[in-house]
């Protein structure tokens, strides 16, 4: 079983300022991208394709094979996106990885644009974090400086362009179509699939759209062979992972470990629960994905087990909730957030999730009856796969797990006229005014 930390992504993390080229030259950083320029662009598709990489931004599709998509025969030009958006509640592993080592993405960037013969790559960043946009801005002209980017790359021929693009701050632009339509200039909102972006994607071109930590794993596996990467994870969640621990562990944060590691590992290797605390629920991967409990501590983190137990590895952001906090206000505060996301393209999620709120804050508040709880679970029915894009059927996710585990604590609501959670207690209310 996995069970010990292999730090890769974050090996460099507490290097005297990590973040400069110099810092990662020192540390062998963009040897790799000689070793990719010595081989064939197809080679270094089949190398990721080996190592059997999945997308890390959260559906987990095999990286190697999306970019044997792109029809290289289409005389347009191909283009690399990077999916730096990270907006989902819980999921803090991109930015610290941009902040910390924004050459790692760099180099990933060059090696995964010369494998797709892309000559232009943009790097989309979500548009509140001002500070990451700058840090990987200077990395960038930093590379064009050394000659890692630009004209005539290390004396190749390879010509590469990237553009640090700030995005305006709206977690539906991390929707990988919904994020080619804000780089165009238009609103955020998704597009029809087919076609799909491989096919027509950025200026209907053929594009590659890749989470960070996707294309910041490509160095490493250019570096030390498919069979390293494959070496470490489960059968079909291969390599390694960072893991966002956050929540009511003694110490939160980002362990870098092998697909298939236990929660139970995890928090022990943060630390413990908090001193007299059990755990209560958790997000194996973000908000959109189902609640687990405690039941689930030994469930291996991959693709496969995770999907096995009801729920989604999805971004491995894992929300850890002890036994003070209330289930019901959670999920509320929750579902007030892809409310407030939800586009409005489609009637079922921008209906539905305002329809979703009203409906959990009167229960919230002890109003209403039992009736209303198979209500809100019936509204859940009439968003999941029934609305254009997955934000929506993220949105139920959390509604749905929450009254499978803990409809007792929904019916306490009712019971009891409102919480029974001592607000003074519970970090659930942290800022917020009890049962306004
Ligand atoms: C509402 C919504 C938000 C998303 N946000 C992100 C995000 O911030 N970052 C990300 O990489 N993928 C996000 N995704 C997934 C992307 O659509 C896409 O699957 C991903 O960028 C592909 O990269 P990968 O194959 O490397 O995982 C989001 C999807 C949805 C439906
Ligand atoms: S599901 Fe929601 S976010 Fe997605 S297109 Fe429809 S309204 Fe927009």
């Amino acid at each position: 079983m996995a069970d010990t930390l292999t730090p890769v992504l974050t090996d460099n993390w507490g290097d005297e300022r990590a973040w400069t080229l110099a810092s990662y030259e020192a540390r062998g950083g963009y040897r790799a991208l000689d070793k990719a320029f010595s081989m064939a662009p197809d080679a270094i598709i089949e190398e990721v394709k080996d190592s059997g990489l999945r997308g890390r931004g959260g559906a987990g599709f095999p990286t190697g094979m999306k970019w044997g998509f792109i029809p290289q025969d289409n005389p347009r030009p191909k283009y690399l996106v990077v999916n730096a958006d990270e907006s989902e509640p819980g999921t803090c592993k991109d930015i610290p990885l941009m902040m910390a080592s924004p050459h790692t993405l760099v180099e990933g960037v060059i090696i995964s644009s010369y494998a797709i013969r892309a000559n232009k790559a943009f790097i989309y960043i979500r548009g509140e974090v001002l500070h990451v946009f700058r840090r990987v801005q200077r990395a960038v002209q930093e590379a064009y400086l050394a000659g890692h980017l630009g004209k005539n790359i290390h004396g190749t021929g390879y010509d590469l362009d990237v553009v640090v693009h700030a995005g305006a701050g709206a977690y539906i632009c991390g929707e990988e179509t919904a994020l080619l339509e804000g780089l165009e200039g238009r609103r955020g909102q998704p597009r029809l699939r087919p076609p799909f972006p491989a096919v027509a994607g950025l200026y209907a071109s053929p594009t590659v759209i890749n989470n960070v930590e996707s294309i910041a794993s490509v160095p490493s596996i250019i570096a030390n062979g498919h069979q390293w990467f494959a070496s470490m994870g489960t059968e079909k969640s291969k390599g390694f992972g960072i893991f966002s621990l956050s929540g009511h562990v003694k110490n939160p944060g980002q362990y870098e470990a092998p697909l298939g590691i236990t929660l139970r590992r995890l928090i022990l290797l943060a630390g413990g629960m908090r001193d007299g605390h059990e755990l209560k629920f958790w997000t194996p991967g973000g908000s959109s994905t189902p609640l687990l409990t405690a039941e689930h501590l030994d469930v291996p983190l991959d693709f496969e087990a995770v999907g096995a137990a009801g729920s989604m590895l999805g971004t491995r952001a894992l929300q850890i909730f002890d036994d003070s906090t209330c289930v019901v206000r959670a999920t509320l505060r929750w579902t007030e957030f892809y409310k407030h996301e939800s586009c409005g393209k489609c009637t079922p999620c921008r209906e539905g999730t305002w329809w979703l709120v009203q409906t959990l804050s009167a229960l919230e508040k002890g109003q209403g009856s039992e009736a209303d709880l198979d209500m809100l679970l019936d509204q859940c029915d009439n968003i999941l796969g029934r609305s254009f894009c997955a934000l929506a059927d993220g949105a139920v996710s959390p509604i749905a797990s929450s009254i499978q585990f803990f409809r007792d604590e929904y019916v306490a609501h009712l019971t009891g006229g409102g919480c029974p959670f001592d607000p003074a207690l519970s970090t659930a209310w942290a800022g917020q005014e009890v049962n306004a």
